[in-house]
């Protein structure tokens, strides 16, 4: 059975300017132990993708159609009220966060409670799903924070006691404290500067290896979800515009906002390359353009691409992509 499988997932996010069409009939599906890179510019969709798997979502935000299962249970029953709106708080979801889905925040540097100490917090996530004593929790904490490297004397600390770099430890010892199945990093090292940054991400990897958990690696840099990823998911304007291997990407890319993308950031192998940056700017998403959403930005559109929707079809054995024209645009690296 696959881990994940998402249909057709529309979310909207209501102002009062109109409905901002944050994710727009996404299709995914993710197997046990995989590594799934989720890419773009920022704006796309990224976040509210990856936050909807557990409906940590702000309560302006309606499931328009799509459903959402894990391990073959439709988690949009749990969480979803009549009308569409997503209610974050569901009785039903307190389940499944931290011990079968946990999620790194973005801004892991101010996701603590800042009145409790750090220990106190992953505490309370573990006993939330476990019913063992309080010295067991400790030597849990202890074991923890010896795998993610902070010293076992920080555990009473409050959160600004922390440097960036640690906050971002204790964060990834709370989303494995209950060894979940998967694991949701948003941008997880963003804040960081590049060494620790690397340090983190392999060491993460590491971990979801370790525990055999599936992970989604959200970043809008290309370069850093190569090196951890097995597969690439490309969004842009709250679509799946490519999802191919980590290789695939690179070696064939069929999208032009693929391409455009790689172009943008430098090269894995470190050869020096001069940064293009991709013209325009992502579109307003309360009134996106008709046909495909790139094509006012896109260098190959032809009159059918303002016309008419691109699918999301497959090209070659687990290579999908949405443009018309996947088979004759060219111009990856
Ligand atoms: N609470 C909200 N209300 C209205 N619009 C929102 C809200 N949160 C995010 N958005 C909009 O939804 C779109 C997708 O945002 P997000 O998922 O955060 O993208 P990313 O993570 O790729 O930067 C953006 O246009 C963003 O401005
Ligand atoms: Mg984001």
């Amino acid at each position: 059975m696959a881990l994940l499988e998402i249909r057709n997932l529309t979310i909207y996010y209501r102002l009062s300017e109109g409905w901002v069409h944050a994710i727009e009939n996404v299709n995914m599906d993710m197997e046990n132990g995989e590594r799934l890179g989720l890419v773009g510019e920022s704006g796309c969709g990224k976040t509210t993708l990856a936050y909807s798997i557990t409906f940590l979502l702000p309560n302006n935000a309606y499931l328009k159609k799509g459903s959402i299962k894990f391990l073959g249970r439709d988690l949009t029953t749990l969480a979803v009220r009549k009308d569409g709106r997503i209610n974050m708080f569901s009785e039903g979801l307190r389940g499944i966060r931290w011990k079968d889905i946990s999620i790194i925040f973005q801004s892991a540097m101010n996701s603590f409670n800042p009145v409790i100490t750090i220990g106190d917090q992953i505490a309370e996530a573990i006993l939330t799903h476990e019913n063992i004593g309080k010295e067991e929790v400790r030597k849990r904490i202890e074991a923890l924070f010896e795998i993610v490297g902070i010293p076992k004397d920080r555990i009473d600390s409050y959160p600004h006691e922390y440097s960036g770099g640690m906050k971002q430890r204790a964060m990834i010892a709370m989303s494995i404290a209950l060894n979940p199945k998967l694991i949701i990093a948003d941008e997880p090292t963003t804040a960081l500067d590049v060494i620790t940054q690397d340090k983190i991400l392999a060491e993460l990897v590491k971990l979801q290896k370790e525990f055999n958990s599936s992970m989604i690696i959200i970043s809008h840099d290309i370069s850093i979800v190569a090196q951890l990823s097995t597969r690439i998911a490309i969004m842009y304007a709250g679509q799946i515009v490519e999802l191919a291997l980590t290789r695939e990407i690179f070696k064939g890319p069929r999208h032009p906002y693929t391409m455009a993308l790689l172009k943008a950031f430098p090269s894995i192998k470190g050869e020096k390359k001069r940064l293009a940056t991709i013209q325009g700017s992502p579109p307003d998403l309360i009134n996106p353009p008709k046909g495909c959403r790139f094509s006012p930005r896109c260098q190959f559109a032809k009159e059918r691409c303002l016309i008419e929707e691109p699918l999301l079809r497959e090209i070659s054995p687990g290579h999908t992509v949405a443009c018309h024209f996947a088979e004759e645009v060219s111009g990856g690296r």
